[in-house]
């Protein structure tokens, strides 16, 4: 491939190392074609780390030998790869403290539990929060940021992972496969979605009259639709697989609204200071070298990862 072509807003960055999302399988498997209509071929790859060897014409923030981590924009995306040219403004520094592999795996997923937690869930001190598979990749950073904002935190897990999340913080940890979180939880202000769809409708059962759940693994709502400046038909499409769920919330008086995270350089800065401060740790499963790209994917596609899962490609 040649080198990307630079534009005057983005930085060229030689990636180190790339974290592996299962966006990236669910876009390769055309599961994300509504939503994403990439154009094939191209490079998957939603997480970097690496270093800026050029900037364009009016970058301010970056200069050449900068050391940072990206999760970049929808429809720029190629991380799986030796050269890779990102908007300053989804760039930040990495942290001090991780190495290249490390910082790759934080980005999505952190921005994620950003967006969730804070930008749309307005989670406060006090309030209790469900978080949803807590030994995986965003469940790890979320319940850690849960805890730095004060709130209690509930988990779910299997037995093997239960010393994972309580390392984290997590206050109440449910092994979800000895018991139903529906009949332990009560009251919550929050829960963040990352599971099917029976998961969901339980979800919205175990909230306090005004709470809300997130969902992050669907279905689509109408304001997302909205959002991305979807055509009609997929507007429609959208409104539909999301009427059941938002009909049940409404009967309960709790609310629902689907995420899909975006890239932003400014929450990651403020990432980058709860890891330099030492507030918020990333936890890694395995790191693979480039040329088993592919058995990384597997593995994150088999469900089973605790944390993060990175490819050192430098
Ligand atoms: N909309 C967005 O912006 C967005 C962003 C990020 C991720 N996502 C989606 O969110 C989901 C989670 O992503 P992820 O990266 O965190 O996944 P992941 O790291 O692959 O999750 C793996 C973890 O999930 C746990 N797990 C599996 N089934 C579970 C269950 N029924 N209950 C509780 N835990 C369970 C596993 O623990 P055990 O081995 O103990 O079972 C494992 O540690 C995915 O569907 C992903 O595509 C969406």
């Amino acid at each position: 491939m040649p080198d990307p072509e630079l534009h005057a807003d983005e930085v060229l960055v030689e990636v180190h190392a790339a974290g592996i999302n299962l966006l990236d399988s669910k876009i390769r498997n055309g599961e994300f074609k509504l939503i994403l209509p990439y154009k094939t071929p191209f490079v998957l790859g939603h997480d970097v780390a690496g270093v800026i060897t050029k900037v364009g014409t009016s970058v301010k923030q970056f200069k050449v030998g900068d050391e940072v981590y990206a999760r970049p924009a929808d429809h720029r995306i190629g991380t799986f790869a030796e050269f890779i040219a990102i908007k300053e403004t989804d760039v930040a520094i990495k942290p001090k403290k991780l190495s290249m592999e490390e910082a790759a795996s934080i980005p999505l997923v952190g921005l994620t539990a950003w967006q969730a937690l804070i930008e749309k869930g307005d989670l406060k001190k006090g309030q209790k929060v469900f978080i949803q598979a807590g030994s995986g990749g965003v469940g790890t950073f979320a319940i850690q940021l849960a805890k730095y904002l004060g709130a209690t935190v509930a988990t779910t897990t299997s037995t093997a992972n239960m010393e994972l999340v309580k390392s984290l913080g997590a206050d109440v940890i449910i092994d979800y496969k000895k018991e139903d979180f529906e009949k332990i939880l009560h009251g919550c202000d929050l829960v963040l979605n990352s599971q099917d769809g029976k998961t969901l409708e339980k979800s919205l059962r175990v909230l306090k009259p005004g709470g809300k759940v997130i969902s992050i693994s669907g279905p689509p709502d109408p304001d997302f639709a909205e959002g991305i400046g979807s055509p009609w038909f997929v507007k429609l499409i959208m409104r539909l697989l999301s009427s059941g769920v938002r009909k049940k919330a409404k009967r309960l008086n709790v609310g629902f609204s689907f995420l899909f995270m975006k890239a932003n350089g400014g929450q990651l800065k403020e990432i980058t200071s709860l890891i330099n401060a030492g507030t918020i740790r990333p936890v890694m499963d395995r790191i693979f070298p480039f040329e088993s790209i592919k058995d990384a994917m597997s593995y994150v596609e088999s469900g089973r990862a605790k944390g993060k899962v990175v490819v050192k490609i430098k």
